[in-house]
């Protein structure tokens, strides 16, 4: 069972999740979360938030500050529409003693300083003293306005400094901000290449980290594999050894998702990075795999990766939830947890209860809660997190398991600095 292949970081070796793979996803209750009551709390009555991470330092450790534990989440004013948030996305942040009754503290970047027409998800460093590097999707044109069309996404940095006293946190600097990468149409699909799909596109979500074994310092995205859409015809690597009779519809070829790779260029500040190629490729299987991370437990690597049950390609079917996957190394043959990947799927009777699952290195799993169902029929929306989840990992075994359901929101952090 164990899986030992590991490759040089910037190899063209690129982990297939299968349709094969896919076709075993088969909720239970050790992958179902539990259902959200519909008189769920409310973290804030300001913004709506929905993806969420906390600080955390380049060993992927969420780090408190001066004692505070810091989160940050994509916030949208909550008079507008729940649905139209993702057009007026801003990265705000929220400081807790107790890691479970945060505080809401405003936009973590000065008005207009950011790239793009709103920003999309990411994740924010802490590295020598109060110094902190946020990375973010600058997602639409830049000034582009409210526009749901355009799909424009390139990946950002910002560094900023963080401050505290006994009433709270607050940052300053995030003024410079630079693009740090944009889709190549090689290795990535660009927004062009894109556009004879028939699905949405990605290159977001940067989620930076030093590997602890060659202390390099890379980022996971999300993106697409590279060239026009459609014209890639699904081969065997992708397909996976499926049960007799398993047909690929012809569509699946357009669905190209990958988790894609960048590497931080020695002796630069966070601003010069290199694509290469992704660590995962979900061709023929998932258009979406959105927001991955990772967490290295017991010397083995843990990739996390959130996807919707729409952006399975033709002929699979999976829930919106945690999907997941097992190598030996940051560059290996990665493969899924559970034989499926299904780590934590939203229950059937309420589809869309949550989403934007994000493991950290204590095993704990936050998330936000998204449309809960109500006793009348209709539904009522969240724009707040979930209560947290615990797994365990059998790495041998390659199997993940929910233990137990937490409070509301607890993101405790695993250090304080300075
Ligand atoms: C996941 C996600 C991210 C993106 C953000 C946009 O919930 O789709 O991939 O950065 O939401 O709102």
């Amino acid at each position: 069972m164990e899986t030992k292949a590991v490759f040089h970081p910037g190899s063209t070796y690129v982990a297939n999740w299968t349709r094969a793979d896919a076709l075993k996803i088969a909720p239970d209750d050790s992958n179902t979360k539990p259902r959200i009551p519909e008189d769920f709390p409310l973290m804030t009555e300001e913004v709506w938030v929905w993806d969420t991470w906390p600080l955390t330092d380049l060993d992927m450790e969420p780090v408190a500050y001066e004692g505070w534990n810091i989160i940050f989440s994509l916030v949208a004013p909550r008079d507008i529409f729940f649905g139209d948030r993702h057009w007026q996305a801003r990265i705000g942040y929220f400081y807790s003693q107790d890691a479970q009754s945060w505080t809401y503290g405003g936009e973590l970047f000065p008005a207009d300083s950011s790239f793009g027409s709103r920003e999309w998800a990411g994740s924010t460093v802490i590295t020598e003293d109060d110094d902190v590097h946020a990375f973010y999707t600058a997602s639409g044109r830049d000034d582009g306005g409210i526009d749901p069309t355009d799909a424009l996404q390139r990946l950002a940095h910002a560094e900023g400094r963080i401050h505290a006293d006994d009433d709270g946190v607050w940052f300053t600097g995030f003024e410079d901000h630079t693009i740090i990468a944009e889709a190549d149409g090689r290795l990535y699909q660009t927004l062009e290449q894109s556009e004879s799909g028939p699905i949405i596109y990605a290159f977001r979500d940067p989620f930076v980290f030093r590997d602890p074994t060659d202390r390099q310092i890379y980022a996971l995205f999300e993106g697409n594999n590279g060239g026009v859409a459609g014209s890639h015809r699904c081969d065997r690597k992708e397909i996976g050894r499926v049960p007799p009779g398993h047909v690929v519809p012809d569509d699946a070829r357009y669905y190209t998702g990958n988790i894609g790779l960048l590497r931080l260029n020695r002796g630069s500040d966070f601003t010069s990075w290199r694509l290469m190629p992704p660590l995962l490729s979900a061709e023929c299987v998932n258009q979406q795999t959105e927001r991955p991370h990772l967490v290295v437990h017991e010397g083995r690597y843990y990739l996390w990766t959130i996807s919707h049950e729409f952006t399975f390609a033709p002929g699979l079917w999976g829930p919106d939830g945690l999907y997941g996957f097992v190598g030996a190394g940051l560059r290996s043959d990665y493969k899924p947890l559970n034989g499926s990947a299904l780590v934590l799927g939203n229950p059937q009777d309420a589809p869309l209860q949550n989403y934007s699952d994000y493991v950290m290195p204590n095993l704990l799993v936050e998330s936000f809660i998204d449309t809960v169902p109500t006793a009348d029929g209709g539904v009522r929306y969240g724009g707040t997190l979930a209560p947290t989840l615990e797994i365990e990992l059998d790495g041998a075994a390659r199997t993940s398991e929910l233990v137990a359901e937490l409070p509301y929101g607890y993101i405790p952090a695993n250090r304080s600095v300075p």
